[in-house]
């Protein structure tokens, strides 16, 4: 793929401002997930795509709505927009309870709800038929993060034309391996996007990140056989982990898997002095003893079961 990024980016005349409209992507992105370009914008990383739904549809005197735990950039950009952030702690096994939710939503009346589906950091899925009951119950707009979709196969994108209130965020950051080019998109009804046009700079992906996420998309089938490899490694892994003495892991839709052990901290510098590194979640309630480990290649994540079990 990075040879034809690269050959493709040899024809770039880069004297030129990009293509604002980010046409070529946006088709390309289109059908892909299965809409018209006008349902489709795009940017700077699904967390720019974020930033910008919150400063079009927060702001002072805003607020909005997190089931938490959940990806910490939501509290960032809803706050960067001025928004107040409510939150409403997930279910046992990190569940979103969805009469609570419902109940929520109408005592406080928020002006954006966010849903991470699968959820990060803790993988959890939330069923479609959950996501259209929030999204009758919002007064505003609904985010649906669907940041790790491709591992789960399950989108609510197919329904966006009964859903005006929702905008549906992707990324190319995970399954598509393009985390440095940073390219995002949304998904939505064209009169939900329009207000998240106003809030941008023009011009903002460059001539190279449109290429080099134009290719990625056009090679999708690449992506998916990868992607079909990184869930059976994350079955395999979570699995594994169950049987691990001591250690509590937790069913997830993503490329990761969360997992908790007393003694958390000390198992995390042990795998960092074995060359593997998890992300540590102590700091964020609800995952207090928290690690979470990227399913990478079988070999990686061998390495990584082995180490973890000596280390227990
Ligand atoms: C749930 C979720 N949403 C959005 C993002 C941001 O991705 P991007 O690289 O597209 O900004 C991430 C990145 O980790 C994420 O986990």
């Amino acid at each position: 793929m990075m040879d034809e990024i690269l050959e493709r980016a040899r024809r770039l005349e880069l004297n030129r401002y990009p293509d604002h409209t980010s046409r070529a992507l946006r088709e390309e992105l289109a059908a892909y997930a299965g809409v018209e370009p006008e349902w489709v914008w795009v940017g700077t990383g699904s967390n720019e795509i974020l930033l910008d739904a919150c400063l079009a549809y927060g702001g002072a005197g805003r607020s909005a709505l997190l089931f938490t735990p959940t990806y910490s950039m939501h509290h960032r950009q809803a706050r960067i927009a001025g928004t107040t952030t409510l939150e409403l702690p997930r279910a046992d096994g990190f569940k979103v309870d969805v009469a609570r939710a419902v109940d929520a939503i109408n005592r406080l009346r928020p002006d954006i709800v966010f849903l991470c589906t699968p959820n990060n950091p803790t993988g959890t899925l939330t069923p479609l038929d959950d996501v259209f009951e929030i999204a009758d119950a919002c007064p505003g707009l609904m985010i649906v993060d669907e940041a790790y979709f491709e591992f789960c196969d399950t989108t609510v994108v197919p329904e966006l034309e009964d859903l005006p209130q929702v905008i549906v965020a992707r990324t190319l950051s995970k399954a598509f391996r393009l985390a440095g080019a940073r390219l995002g998109y949304a998904v939505a009804q064209p009169e939900t996007l329009h207000p998240l046009l106003k809030v941008r700079m023009p011009y903002a992906q460059s001539s190279l990140s449109q290429v080099a996420a134009l290719v990625a998309v056009e090679r999708r089938d690449e992506m998916l056989l990868r992607v079909s490899k990184i869930v059976a490694e994350r079955e395999r892994v979570y699995g594994e982990l169950s049987g691990v003495p001591g250690v509590e892991a937790f069913p997830s839709r993503a490329n990761f898997v969360l997992f908790r052990h007393a003694d958390s901290a000390r198992l995390a510098d042990g795998l960092r002095n074995k060359g593997v590194f998890v992300s540590g979640l102590t700091s964020t309630p609800g995952c207090e003893g928290c690690l979470r480990v990227t399913a990478g290649t079988r070999p990686q994540n061998n390495l990584f079961l082995e180490a973890l079990r000596a280390l227990v």
